[in-house]
């Protein structure tokens, strides 16, 4: 569940008191942040609270929250990408949350660490931040194509450094988030997305650590997503878990309740929670939401969904 945080008050009382960055930063802060969801449900899996565009800096670009993403110089000639240069301490405090939060947690609590794919982080690099239709992203990526090509080397080498320092520091499964996959048909994807996500993928082969690719809208890719080793995919909620395992047989699933269910009576949760379950059959699913929680939700909402899955009898 990402960006689990803010239906929580124990996570906004945090943020009373401090701005996105310093609660990313702070490893204290940082490890505190991640455990509390796990106070109150019993989940398998914590998630390291930081963010994907937290590594950037190591590449020397700033970046400001309100709350999504804000870069003040967008990147948008090829001399600003060769101008990019990797220094070797990746977001340390990162890997300070990592230990921290690991010597926390009971070994039946599986610890995640994340990065941003380099095609996601490109946009918001070259849109400057969020954005519908990410029109100077895609512009640029068909002005220049060598200069996107320039950028996602650079961001596929922070990413397998950057992750290799969380499975250093005690992260036993990693996630990639490609949140922006679906703005692209899929031989584009194939072109700009695959092979930096294969190379990261494959640089993490004998980590020790499990991989999970999650691509956002990207029903119209499982094609290409099948072709990126990974132990895991993980889908967004308009995908039936059962035909995107017809597809990839042999990973496990990872997904899709869409988070907008939670706000539904309490026999609407039940009921689209086991429906999920029931299409996840068939081989190995870790259940989640199909995409990050909404701040709205309600609390007692999260307990039930757990309490259903927790309930629920693989036959
Ligand atoms: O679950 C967790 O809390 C884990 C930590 C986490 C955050 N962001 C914290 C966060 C994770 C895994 C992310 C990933 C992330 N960040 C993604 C990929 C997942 C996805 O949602 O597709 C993306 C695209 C981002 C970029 C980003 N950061 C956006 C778009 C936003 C604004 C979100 C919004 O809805 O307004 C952020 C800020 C952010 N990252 C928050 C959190 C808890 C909100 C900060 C706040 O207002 O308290």
């Amino acid at each position: 569940m990402r960006q689990a945080g803010r239906y929580l008050p124990e996570y906004r009382a945090i943020k009373e008191r401090s701005s996105f960055l310093e609660m990313t930063r702070d490893p204290a802060i940082a490890a505190e942040i991640t455990l509390q969801p796990l106070r109150r449900f019993e989940l398998d899996a914590a998630i390291i609270f930081s963010d994907i565009m937290t590594p950037l800096e190591a590449l020397g670009i700033e970046i400001a929250f309100n709350p999504g993403p804000s870069i003040a110089h967008p990147l948008r000639t090829r001399e600003a990408i060769d101008r990019l240069v990797l220094c070797n301490d990746i977001a340390p405090f990162v890997g300070d949350a990592l230990r921290l939060v690991r010597a926390e947690l009971p070994d039946r609590i599986a610890l995640i660490g994340f990065a941003g794919a380099p095609l996601t982080l490109a946009a918001y690099l070259v849109e400057g931040g969020g954005s519908k239709d990410y029109e100077h992203f895609r512009q640029f990526l068909r002005a220049d194509p060598a200069a996107m090509h320039a950028l996602l080397e650079k961001l596929t080498d922070l990413t397998i450094a950057y992750l290799r320092m969380q499975i250093a520091a005690g992260a036993q499964i990693v996630q990639l988030f490609d949140s922006w996959a679906g703005l692209h048909d899929l031989r584009t994807y194939r072109e700009f997305g695959v092979p930096y996500l294969t190379r990261i993928m494959s640089a993490l082969t004998d980590s020790g650590a499990a991989r999970i690719l999650f691509a956002f809208g990207a029903s119209h890719l499982l094609d290409a997503v099948a072709e990126i080793p990974a132990e895991a995919v993980g889908v967004d909620w308009r995908c039936d878990l059962a035909e995107v395992r017809a597809r990839l047989p042999d990973r496990a699933l990872q997904g899709n309740l869409d988070p907008a269910v939670l706000f539904g009576s309490r026999e609407t949760i039940a009921a689209r929670t086991r429906e999920v379950l029931e299409q996840g059959l068939g081989g190995a699913h870790v259940f989640n939401l199909g995409h990050g929680i909404w701040p709205a939700t309600p609390v007692d909402a999260v307990a039930q969904l757990v309490e259903t899955v927790r309930t629920f009898e693989r036959s």
